[in-house]
């Protein structure tokens, strides 16, 4: 095997300072960036940590016992976390999702939970509240979830066979606990579930049928993921990607398929039923079919840095705002000059180009802003 260079730059330091505009932004819910695009849906990760170490995402040789993650003091607090959510729900955002690292490794998150789940949108609605996680705690604390008002929850599982699940998560963790938390989590009502399963050619693309065979008529929506080349350090190769279009052959040679129109705009997946009515599946094609179009997605990090795109190479810093005393009105209007600021679309820059070409500089983690 080939020598991989890590490079070993902070990409967490780089970030730019956030201005309050001089003429306030109200907030409208009506809120475009430079291509139109509206704001719905934020991302916050709550720790840059996981009891994982998918080699897609936090491969165990920079992920070591010596790697620095982010001190407690420089994470938001939850009352921090809430008061900036309530900014960007003003400005239309619908959905929020938690996220990590592994967001369930955050202490008390219920806690967080439910302060978000009393924010309403500017129409009176409740937010679509859900969380991604790995599932290894999911068992143990599906029901603490639910009862702090978490609606919904999206468990990564990369195939069924314990073997291979073992050999992906790097850490030995068994399939069986991962589909104990995923049953739990039905059984108290945190639906509907998504699982999420990152396809890599030759490492568990045999597992999409068997995947595919045992959620088909659960009322679980499983979803094949394109390996992305996000971040720096997992060593993407476009050989290693399977694409979507691959996924549905397979799958609709055995388990016919028929296409579904989108449930909202800006969505990641596209849909597909069971032609038998048993459930859909879905594929993100984020490499082979950019869907940079319509992209509302923001993500803030643990330590209170925004960033536009999942492949963007700073952030913006709000920490320092909001510690200074900044009022919730100062606050809105500068988020909303960075989304009126905003022309990420990296992915389809980078499909105009040819496969393997380099775009832009050095890129976020997403084990640091989550998926
Ligand atoms: P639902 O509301 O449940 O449909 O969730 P979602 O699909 O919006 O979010 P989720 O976090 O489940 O996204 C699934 C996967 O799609 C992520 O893990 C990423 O791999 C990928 N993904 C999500 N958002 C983006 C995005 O904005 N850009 C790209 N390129 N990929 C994304
Ligand atoms: N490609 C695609 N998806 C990824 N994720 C993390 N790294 C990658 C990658 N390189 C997604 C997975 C996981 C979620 C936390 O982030 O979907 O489920
Ligand atoms: Fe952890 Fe999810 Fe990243 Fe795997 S993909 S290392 S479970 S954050
Ligand atoms: Fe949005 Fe960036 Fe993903 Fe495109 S690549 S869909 S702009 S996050």
């Amino acid at each position: 095997m080939s020598e991989r260079v890590i490079p070993l730059i902070d990409q967490r330091l780089r970030s730019r300072p956030v201005a309050v505009p001089s003429q306030p932004i109200p907030a409208s819910g009506l809120l475009g960036d430079t291509l139109g695009r509206p704001l719905r849906d934020l991302r916050i990760s709550v720790t840059d940590r996981c009891n994982f170490r998918c080699s897609y995402c936090m491969p165990k040789e920079v992920f070591d016992k010596d790697y620095q993650y982010l001190p407690h003091s420089a994470l938001l607090t939850f009352e921090e976390i809430t008061r900036v959510a309530q900014q960007f729900v003003a400005h239309g955002v619908q959905k929020i999702r938690l996220t990590g690292g592994e967001p369930l490794l955050r202490k008390n998150l219920e806690i967080l939970i439910a302060q978000l789940a009393v924010l309403r949108t500017a129409d009176g609605q409740p937010l679509d509240l859900t969380l991604t996680t790995n599932g290894s705690l999911l068992a143990r604390k599906a029901q603490a979830l639910k009862d702090a008002g978490l609606q919904r929850v999206t468990v990564s599982l990369d195939g069924l066979d314990d073997a291979t699940f073992r050999a992906m998560n790097d850490v030995d963790f068994p399939v069986a606990d991962v589909l104990a938390g995923i049953e739990a989590a039905q059984r108290v009502g945190l639906g509907p579930i998504k699982v999420n399963m990152v396809v890599k050619r030759g490492t568990n693309d045999d597992q999409i049928l068997p995947m595919a065979r045992h959620f088909k008529g659960t009322g679980i929506v499983l979803r094949f993921i394109e390996y992305m080349d996000v971040g720096a350090t997992n060593g993407w190769r476009m050989d290693e990607v399977l694409p979507s279009a691959e996924v549905v052959a397979r799958l609709s040679a055995e388990l016919p398929l028929v296409p579904l129109s989108p449930a909202a705009p800006g969505e990641t997946a596209e849909r597909w039923g069971y032609a038998d009515g048993s459930g859909e599946i879905g594929v993100i094609s984020s490499v082979t079919h950019a869907f940079c179009r319509d992209c509302n997605r923001a993500r803030l990090s643990t330590e209170g840095q925004l960033y536009l795109c999942l492949f963007a190479t700073h952030g913006h810093d709000l920490r320092p705002l909001i510690r200074s005393g900044a009022s919730d009105e100062e606050l809105a209007s500068a988020i909303a000059a960075i989304w009126q600021q905003r022309d990420d679309r990296y992915s389809e820059l980078r499909a105009s180009l040819p496969p393997d070409t380099a775009v832009g500089g050095r890129r976020i983690e997403m084990s640091y802003i989550g998926g």
